[in-house]
């Protein structure tokens, strides 16, 4: 039997990051070449929430002119409030009240691990085809090796511990960056790893203030004057544990500063290193999108039209072995979120290159 998709619909959810837009225009250009409407709709679930539903027919013509793969953000924009689960029932109707609403066959939709829990949920409960196409600079969604974003965050981050360690070694100083990463330290670490830097925390592993003195000692012995300590924002104050991780559907961003908790800490019990932090924050989401991030993102929003083109939804299309594979989404539902692999080999090499991240030895007493 023939497929019978004609209109489907796209948004991005959650923060957004480098890379949405070349997955936004490979969707529509691969599902135009299909003689399908594509409808694109604003501001995340949002759009479809609310009544009348916001959306802009999205063709060709929009991407000819501007270069938008080459853009951050999302064109359609994005929204990553989350929500309470007690009103997922009532806003998994208003949801499918707006897809039925424009007539839309399926919709794709481009978020992170709980943007994937929310719309899936939704679709679920209501009969939605969905495809979904893995984002975010955590890199925590489930099931796939990278999601689009975290790339080009990576890079931003290890720029910025490049330039935090000249100006460090200007002043003898241990300067303390802190990068995103609520849940995981994935961007953390993969940083710290590119950029070298002598400490990474990231929230799987315990640490201790002492733990980290030490290392910072050891490197004022060495004869060197400097030091760049590197901390996800999702890293606890010592002796509070490690974080218990979960797809945060709430989205509770009630961090702590953790670096300014760091430099505070440091300076009592050790004075051989003047601490300053800088918080990178959200330049973390942009950046001009590298070339993994374009590929990822054009490689997802074809293979995504592709799926609904032979019938396939419910999936998630990941990154795994070097190609675009099929997951089912309630896999994806399921596993929740996807925590740093303390026994993997970011850990490993970090260690090897003589990083402190943190006592996994405790980590070991604490499962
Ligand atoms: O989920 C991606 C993320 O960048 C997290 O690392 C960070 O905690 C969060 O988004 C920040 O979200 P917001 O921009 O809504 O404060």
């Amino acid at each position: 039997m023939a497929n019978s998709t004609k209109k489907i619909g796209i948004l991005t959810s959650g923060g957004d990051c480098a890379g949405l837009n070349a997955a936004i225009r490979a969707v529509v250009v691969s599902a135009s070449k299909l003689g399908w409407e594509v409808y694109g709709i604003k501001n995340g679930t949002e759009g479809l929430i609310k009544s009348p539903v916001e959306y802009e027919i999205l063709t060709v013509n929009n991407f000819a002119t501007t270069p938008w793969p080459k853009m951050s953000g999302s064109y359609l924009g994005s929204s990553s409030k989350g929500i309470n689960p007690k009103d997922m029932k009532k806003l998994a109707t208003k949801f499918a009240a707006g897809v039925k609403s424009l007539g839309l066959d399926a919709i794709i939709v481009v978020g992170g691990d709980g943007s994937m829990q929310i719309v899936g949920n939704y679709c679920k409960n209501t009969g939605v085809k969905i495809v979904g196409i893995p984002k975010t600079i955590d890199n925590d969604t489930p099931l796939t090796e990278f999601s689009i974003g975290f790339s080009t965050a990576c890079q931003v981050c290890t720029d910025a511990i490049d330039s935090l360690a000249s100006t460090a070694r200007s002043h003898s100083r241990a300067l303390i960056l802190e990068v995103m990463g609520r849940d995981a330290g994935h961007l953390a670490l993969h940083s710290a790893i590119a950029g070298g830097a002598d400490v990474c925390l990231v929230p799987e592993i315990p640490y201790s203030i002492d733990g980290i003195v030490k290392k910072l000692k050891k490197i004022k012995l060495s004869g060197r004057n400097y030091a760049v300590i590197v901390a996800a924002e999702g890293v606890k104050k010592e002796n509070q544990g490690i974080k218990k991780i979960t797809a945060n559907l709430a989205n509770k961003n009630k961090h702590i500063h953790i670096g300014q908790y760091l430099s505070e800490e440091i300076a009592k019990k050790y004075k051989g290193f003047v601490t300053r932090v800088t918080v990178l924050g959200h330049l973390q989401r942009a950046g001009i999108p590298n070339a993994f991030d374009r590929m990822i993102g054009t490689l997802f929003g074809t293979k995504a039209v592709y799926l609904l083109s032979t019938d396939q939804t419910n999936k998630l299309v990941v990154w795994e072995d070097g190609e675009v594979k099929v997951h089912e989404l309630d896999e994806v539902i399921k596993a929740g979120t996807t925590p740093l692999d303390v026994n993997g080999d970011y850990v490993r090499a970090a260690k090897d290159m003589d990083m402190y991240i943190g006592d996994l030895n405790k980590l070991k007493n604490m499962r």
